[in-house]
């Protein structure tokens, strides 16, 4: 195993990062992938819940009685034993590294990846208040405090810049659709429309409409189905107290949390960073 392919369990400081079982995390580049298999993948809190709910209502007609962790589980916290007995086409929900995902090379696998990014400041804001949210993560400093973890990528699944530049690479590859968090906040219906193509739908502009009116902040923030606090063991993992686990939802957050010096800080890695990528954020 080489140690690109190991995620840090805890950082220098303490804070927990990643919960899940290293030697079945190792293990996941070489299961295989079927046809019809779809990932969700992301860095977290870049809208992967929102994603979710699209890709779940396009496969269920618009219309589903099911949680989303049970229509689309999630890969690297369900376990080796759970993941091998789905039987294929399989929707998993990831966020692994493209170097880490089943198939090991997604671009040049019979699987379809659906990858959703936002711009890093916001992320950032929500990392920050999921790191305070549930209880695993043992976080009780402020956001100064975050702020230092995050640009270093010592949270769970690293350095934002790798995660995404990684991915980013491969994101003219037939198989992969690359969503900016950005544009289904700008188009929620042409961001429905794009992604049933991809995933190989026909829609009419009904079930289009179906399926946007149940994707829109209000109706997931008000539907049990489409976030974590309704799950029976939200109140054992959840701070009491904290944020909703559907916050916000709204670009530019990062303005009411950033001080000057930390977004120009921040401004100049992104520059540094994401030079000649020909990747562009929107963020406000
Ligand atoms: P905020 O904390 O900024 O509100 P993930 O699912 O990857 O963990 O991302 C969670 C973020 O997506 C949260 O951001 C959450 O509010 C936001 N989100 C979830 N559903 C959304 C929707 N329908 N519209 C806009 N944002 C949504």
């Amino acid at each position: 195993m080489s140690s690109s392919t190991r995620l840090p369990l805890r950082n220098a400081s303490g804070l927990l990062v990643l919960t899940l079982d290293p030697k079945w995390i190792a293990e996941i580049p070489d299961h295989p992938v079927s046809l019809g298999d779809l990932y969700v993948v992301s860095y977290p809190k870049s809208g992967t819940t929102w994603t979710q709910q699209i890709v779940s209502l396009i496969q269920r007609g618009g219309e589903k009685d099911t949680h989303i962790t049970a229509d689309i589980p999630w890969l690297e916290l369900k376990g080796k034993d759970f993941v091998l007995a789905l039987s294929s086409p399989r929707t998993l929900k990831s966020h692994l590294p493209y170097h880490m995902m089943p198939g090991r090379d997604p671009a040049n696998s019979i699987a379809k990846y659906i990858y959703i990014a936002r711009n890093p400041k916001d992320v950032a804001v929500s990392y920050y208040y999921h790191a305070k949210r549930f209880t695993h993560f043992d976080f009780t400093g402020d956001w100064n405090c975050f702020f230092e973890f995050f640009m270093k990528g010592e949270v769970p699944f690293g350095l934002w810049f790798d995660h995404v530049l990684e991915w980013w690479k491969y994101k003219d590859a037939e198989n992969i659709l690359f969503l900016m968090y950005e544009d289904l906040k700008k188009d929620l219906s042409g961001s429905v429309k794009a992604i049933a193509q991809f995933m190989g739908y026909s829609l009419d502009d009904a079930m289009i409409e179906k399926i946007t009116r149940q994707c829109t902040f209000d109706s997931m923030k008000d539907n049990p189905l489409a976030t974590y606090d309704s799950l029976p063991e939200a109140p054992e993992v959840t701070v009491s107290n904290s944020t909703p686990f559907i916050r916000k939802g709204v670009i530019g957050d990062w303005k009411n949390h950033f001080s000057d010096e930390q977004s120009a800080r921040f401004d100049a890695e992104y520059t540094k960073r994401l030079s000649g990528s020909g990747l562009v954020f929107e963020f406000e």
